[in-house]
């Protein structure tokens, strides 16, 4: 049997499957990875760009590795994240667990989407405590670098976890909970190398649950897994979601 069938069959009798994903499952809408091929971490220093010290020494540097990642890309969904928002649709996957901060999930539909390193969606400065909504920060970053409107300053933060600061416990702990309850666990682009996010599918494994990763690379952790396949998440989703629903006809 191959592995879509294998993987179709896991979702029709399944109760409880819950999807992870990680900056792979962004990149077929133009967003880099952090890892492998085009990885950002070549060409940014994620000490200078994504740690919490980092951006108190120097918040713009921030800022210009954000108009990359989120401005120049003018991200939109790509077929993964649509095949997974109608897997949640058709009632089998109750979640989808994310590393990302682009918000992708929820622009395709998914609506129970736990966003592990947070999201841009608000932006606090941490001078005055003003908070903005991303899309008024993201016409700005269009142009130049953001500054608090109220006091000038150029300490305005998003509400992503950057590394040195904690997860969030509430979605981590819903997570951790997600992972424990389902009996299939699909990762999708993650390299599975950041924790404690890379902790959940061994969590899941330990409650018995089926493990599947759809990754273009392979990860050191595959060989937990029940079903692999490398390949490209945009081509291989939308394949298994058509198999399912041959399957529940
Ligand atoms: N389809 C499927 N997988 C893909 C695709 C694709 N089109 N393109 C790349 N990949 C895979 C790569 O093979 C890689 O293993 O996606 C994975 C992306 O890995 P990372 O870039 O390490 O992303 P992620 O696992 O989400 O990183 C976790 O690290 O830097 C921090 O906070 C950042 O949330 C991020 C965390
Ligand atoms: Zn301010």
């Amino acid at each position: 049997m191959d592995e879509i069938e294998r993987i179709a069959e896991m979702l029709k009798n399944s109760k409880h499957a819950v999807v992870f994903t990680g900056a792979g499952i962004s990149v077929e809408s133009g967003i880099p990875p952090f890892r492998g091929k085009g990885g950002l971490w070549e060409k940014y220093d994620p000490e200078e760009v994504a740690s919490i010290y980092g951006f108190k020494r120097n918040p713009k540097a921030f800022w210009q590795f954000a108009k990359e990642l989120l401005i120049k890309t003018k991200a939109e969904p790509n077929k993964a994240h649509y095949a997974i928002a109608e897997l949640e649709r058709l009632g089998i996957v109750k979640a989808v667990i994310t590393q990302n901060i682009d918000m992708l999930h929820q622009k395709a539909g998914s609506r129970r989407a736990l966003e592990l390193h947070g999201s841009m969606e608000y932006v606090d400065c941490l001078d005055c405590k003003t908070t903005y909504k991303w899309e008024d920060v993201e016409e700005i970053l269009k142009k130049e670098i953001p500054r608090c409107k109220e006091c000038g300053s150029y300490y305005l933060k998003p509400r992503v976890v950057f590394f040195g600061e904690p997860l969030p416990r509430d979605v981590l702990g819903e997570a951790m909970n997600e992972a424990k309850m389902c009996d299939l666990f699909i990762v999708v682009g993650s390299s599975l190398v950041v924790y404690p996010a890379a902790h959940l599918p061994f969590i899941a494994k330990e409650n018995g649950a089926k493990l599947v990763i759809v990754n273009y690379d392979p990860t050191e952790s595959d060989p937990i897994f029940d079903v692999v396949i490398h390949g490209k998440a945009g081509e291989i989703m939308p394949k298994i979601v058509e198999r399912l629903n041959e399957k529940l006809k």
